[in-house]
C-alpha cells in the first residue's frame, strides 16, 4: 500500500483523483488539502463521497503532508503548482503534477505560452512527460511526472503513432477538438456558466490556445528531423456536455501510405495497450463510450490519396487528467497499469 495525498481536492481534477484513489486497492488516501482556511469533510464538498470516506479537506501544510504521504497528486492551477512541487520533491516525495508547469522540455516555450517566468527551471529538466503509452520507460523511474493536458492527450494519442513511424507529414496538422465544460475547472465564468454555454457550441482561443505549443513540442520530439517543420492548427470548442473530448485530426500525408500500412502502424503501437481501443474500419469514437473511463477510443479513415483523418475520444477528467495520473502512479510503483482504473 502506498500512502497518497491529493492537493487541490476541491477542484474537478482533484475530485476525480479522490474517486479513483478510494477504489484503488494499493492506495491508502491519507490527506486531502486545498485553499481552505478550516478543515471540512470532503463529503460536504462532494456528496457522492458520503459513507465512503471520513477524510477532511484541510489547509495545505507541506511539512505535515510530507510526513504522511509518499506520493503526492497535485491538481492545482499552473503557476501555483510550481510552488508546491519543489518542497515535496526535496523531501523525497514522488509527485504527479496535473498542471502545465512541468510539461515542457523547452522552458522558453512554457514561459511564452503562460506569460510567466518559470521558478523551478532545474526541476523542470528532471520532469518526465506522463503520456503513459509513449513514455512508460521514463515514467517508471521518475520522481516528478508532468501529467499531460487533456487536449494534448486526445490529440497526441491520435498523431504520435504516425509521426513515430517516420511517416512524413505536410504542414499543417489540423486538430479540431470539442470539450465538455468540466475542462474549464469548477469555477463558472461568463462563457462556462450554464445559461451561456447550454444549447450552444463555440470555438475559443482560436490560433492561440495554450495547449497548442504543448502538442507541437511533443510532435516535434517524437518525429525528429521528419517532423521538425510541421506546424499545428488547433481549434478547441466548448460544447454543452459535462465531460469528454472528441478530437478530429487531419493529417496531410507527404508520401503515399497505403491503408494497410496505417492499420499496421496503429496496431503495432496500440495492439498491446489496454487503454487504447482501436475501432474497426468505418467506426468512429463517441465520448459517451469513454465517459468515466481511462480509455482512449480511436477511429481513422483515409479520405483521399494524401489525407488521413484520425478521431479520438477521451474523458478529459480521466484519461485526460486524473486517470492518466493514476496510470503513471501504477507504472512508478510497479502495479499493473489497470489497477484501480477498471
Ligand atoms: N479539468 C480538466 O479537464 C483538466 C484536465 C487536465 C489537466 N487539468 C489541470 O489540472 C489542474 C486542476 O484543474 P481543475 O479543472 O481541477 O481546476 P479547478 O476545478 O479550478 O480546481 C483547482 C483547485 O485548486 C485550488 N487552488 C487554487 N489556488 C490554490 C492555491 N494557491 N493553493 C491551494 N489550492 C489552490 C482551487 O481552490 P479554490 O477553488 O478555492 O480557488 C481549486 O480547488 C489545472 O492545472 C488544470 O490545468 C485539468
Amino acid at each position: 500500500m502506498v500512502n497518497v495525498a491529493i492537493i487541490g481536492a476541491k477542484g474537478y481534477a482533484g475530485k476525480e483523483l479522490v474517486r479513483l484513489c478510494l477504489r484503488h486497492p494499493e492506495i491508502r488516501l491519507v490527506a486531502l488539502t486545498d485553499l481552505v482556511e478550516q478543515p471540512q469533510p470532503v463529503s460536504e464538498q462532494f456528496p457522492e463521497f458520503r459513507g465512503l470516506t471520513e477524510l477532511m479537506i484541510e489547509p495545505t501544510d507541506v511539512d505535515r503532508i510530507s510526513t504522511q504521504a509518499e506520493a503526492i497528486f497535485l491538481a492545482l492551477p499552473h503557476r501555483v503548482s510550481q510552488e508546491y512541487v519543489a518542497p515535496f520533491i526535496h523531501t523525497g516525495r514522488r509527485v504527479f503534477d496535473l498542471s502545465a508547469d512541468f510539461r515542457f522540455t523547452r522552458i522558453e516555450t512554457y514561459e511564452q505560452t503562460y506569460a510567466i517566468e518559470h521558478k523551478e527551471k532545474e526541476l523542470a529538466k528532471k520532469a518526465v512527460y506522463g503520456l503513459a503509452e509513449f513514455n512508460r520507460n521514463k515514467i517508471k523511474d521518475a520522481q516528478l511526472i508532468a501529467v499531460p493536458g487533456c487536449y494534448p492527450t486526445g490529440a497526441l494519442l491520435g498523431i504520435l503513432p504516425i509521426v513515430r513511424a517516420g511517416v512524413r507529414l505536410d504542414s499543417p496538422i489540423i486538430v479540431d477538438a470539442k470539450s465538455g465544460v468540466s475542462g474549464a475547472g469548477r469555477k463558472p465564468t461568463e462563457t462556462t456558466h450554464f445559461p451561456e454555454c447550454n444549447e450552444s457550441i463555440m470555438a475559443y482561443a482560436v490560433g492561440h490556445h495554450r495547449h497548442q505549443p504543448e502538442i507541437e513540442e511533443k510532435i516535434h520530439e517524437a518525429g525528429g528531423e521528419n517532423a521538425r517543420d510541421v506546424r499545428l492548427i488547433f481549434t478547441p470548442h466548448l460544447i454543452p456536455m459535462t465531460r469528454g473530448i472528441l478530437s478530429t485530426i487531419y493529417l496531410s500525408l507527404a508520401e503515399e501510405v497505403a491503408e494497410q500500412d496505417i492499420a499496421r502502424i496503429f496496431q503495432e503501437h496500440y495492439g498491446g495497450e489496454f487503454f487504447i481501443r482501436l475501432l474497426p474500419a468505418g467506426k468512429f469514437p463517441t465520448t459517451k463510450a469513454v465517459t468515466y473511463t481511462n480509455f482512449c477510443d480511436i477511429g481513422w479513415k483515409k479520405v483521399a490519396e494524401h489525407l488521413l483523418i484520425v478521431i479520438t475520444a477521451i474523458d478529459n477528467l480521466v484519461k485526460g487528467a486524473s486517470g492518466q495520473a493514476v496510470q503513471c502512479f501504477n507504472i512508478c510503483y510497479g502495479f499493473p497499469e489497470q489497477t484501480g482504473l477498471v
